[in-house]
């Protein structure tokens, strides 16, 4: 089938390059040039596993391509995906600002029956709202009766699991309009997604604002038992509890299930924040309280703020000639994704009390540069970005130092946290990490380790919800607190 996908991000990529492996023509269309000509060169300017060679094989196929022009590529398709990006506005809405302007070049160029399919998070209500982009655009033009359906698919990809969550999904939700237009609709996405219905019919019909609905219904949802999570772990803390093993207490009855029930240091990334804040102010519309959300939102803002918080009852509220080491700032593994990652939170919280900071991710060092930035400008903290220098001789108190290895992050350390659990992370060498930092102190915001194995190395681990599991260290010694004010 012929297709255009217009954005070229984590969504819109991964959709773009799945369908051409499926054999379909598919034109990828982003206004950002420089993505453009990286993408038309066979590069990836995201990180997501295997997309890279898929991309590729797809590319030299002939079956992909990328481009900045839509005219052509909205006209030659059958199939137009909107997989352009809602952020968050003050208010917490969803701007559709780039969901309607894709809209409204559609409706420009436009020769022949489309099936206009929105991929992009989207309240309840857009697929109406961009039909009426449509039809005013094509009347515009003197062809009202040019026939259209827009078709409201949402996605449901994990980033970091993006390509097998794409080609191997649980579900696919399918919202049709009324009438002839939602039928024809019908019998194209039945032909386009039959290689995953194959097996057993996966495609969940129903009309565009449930399916609008049941995306946003997903991430309260996920977001929601990550908060039921923490608030058990800080009861777990408070009565002596492992909440790791409630994990599994309740994980294994099949009402309840694994997923999504870690405690940690709060929920991050592109969806689960926005989208509930959407949910939340898309309801307040309508005079309709969203309690369940509004709590989950508030757990999860006072766990991305817990790790800090225990560091600073740790280490003291002044963390001037503190050295803190951090594993991991993306929000979670297999992304180079920043947005809203709690790391920003942990690391604003602590260069705010002038701490040094050497931090190591895998793979997000250039983005979280970038968000680590963004953040000293909107905030004015004191934060410098500035090289390490080896031996030790680049103190800077209130300044982030990006290191290239775990170990070079643990080096003359007071602490060492881990905020994100890549796997890099979950088996390190303990005697060199241990060797290279001043105390033996461990915050663990992942539950990575076990609190027995800690005690064993003689670490004081810190985890979440495992108090009842943690000793604390006796008074380190003086010759090991050389560098800390007396
Ligand atoms: N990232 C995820 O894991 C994920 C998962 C499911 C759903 N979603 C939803 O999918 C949508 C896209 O998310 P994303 O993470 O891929 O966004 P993104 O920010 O990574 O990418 C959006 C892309 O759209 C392009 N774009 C914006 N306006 C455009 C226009 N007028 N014409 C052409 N290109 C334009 C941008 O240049 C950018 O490359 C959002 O609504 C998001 O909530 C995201």
């Amino acid at each position: 089938m012929k297709i255009a996908v217009v954005g070229a991000g984590y969504v819109g990529l991964v959709t773009a390059t799945c369908l051409a492996e499926l054999g379909n023509e598919v034109v990828c269309v982003d206004r950002d040039h420089g993505r453009v000509t990286v993408l038309q060169a066979g590069g990836v300017p995201i990180y997501e596993p295997g997309l890279d060679d898929l991309l590729r094989r797809n590319l030299d196929a002939g079956r992909l391509r990328f481009s900045t022009q839509m005219a052509p590529a909205v006209r030659a398709a059958e199939l137009i995906f909107i997989a352009v990006g809602t952020p968050p506005q003050e208010d917490g809405s969803a701007d559709l600002q780039h969901v309607l302007a894709v809209a409204d070049q559609i409706g420009r160029h436009i020769d022949g029956f489309k099936v206009v399919i929105n991929k992009s998070t989207v309240p309840v209500g857009t697929a109406d709202r961009v039909a009426r982009v449509l039809r005013e655009r094509l009347a515009e033009r003197g062809c009202a009766d040019l026939p259209f359906a827009v078709v409201s698919n949402p996605e449901f990809l994990k980033e970091g699991a993006a390509i097998d969550d794409f080609m191997r999904p649980d579900r696919i939700v399918v919202g049709l309009p009324p009438g002839d237009e939602g039928q024809q609709a019908r019998l194209l996405l039945t032909r386009l997604y039959a290689p995953f219905n194959r097996h057993h019919e996966r495609t969940l019909w129903m009309d565009t604002a449930s399916a609008e609905l049941t995306k946003y219904a997903a991430n309260a949802m996920l977001a929601t038992r990550i908060s039921f999570m923490n608030e058990i772990a800080g009861l777990a803390d408070a009565l002596g509890a492992d909440v790791d093993a409630v994990r599994r207490g309740i994980g294994s009855d099949s009402r309840i299930g694994h997923s999504f029930l870690y405690a940690g240091t709060g929920y991050g990334g592109s969806c689960f924040p926005k989208d509930t804040r959407a949910l939340v102010h898309a309801a307040g519309l309508h005079g309709l309280p969203m309690r369940v959300v509004e709590a989950t939102e508030a757990v999860n803002r006072q766990q991305k703020d817990l790790l800090a918080r225990r560091v600073i009852e740790r280490l003291g509220p002044d963390l001037h000639g503190r050295r803190i080491g951090v594993w991991g700032l993306a929000f979670k593994p297999n992304t180079d994704d920043m947005r809203d990652a709690p790391s920003r939170a942990v690391v604003a919280a602590l260069l705010a009390r002038g701490a040094e900071l050497r931090a190591h991710d895998p793979v997000a060092m250039a983005e979280a540069r970038r968000a680590l930035v963004a953040d000293r400008q909107a905030t004015g903290h004191v934060a410098a970005f500035h090289a390490p220098v080896d031996g030790g001789a680049d103190r800077v108190p209130g300044s982030v130092a990006l290191v290239d290895s775990p170990l070079a992050a643990v080096a003359d350390v007071d602490a060492l946290l881990v905020l994100t659990e890549w796997k890099c992370f979950q088996n390190p060498d303990w005697s060199r990490v241990l060797s290279a930092m001043r105390q033996p102190l461990v915050f663990d915001g992942r539950n990575l380790y076990e609190p027995g194995l800690m005690d064993e190395l003689g670490i004081e681990y810190h985890g979440i919800g495992r108090r009842g599991r943690v000793r604390l260290m006796d008074a380190a010694p003086a010759a090991d607190r050389r560098v800390l004010p007396a």
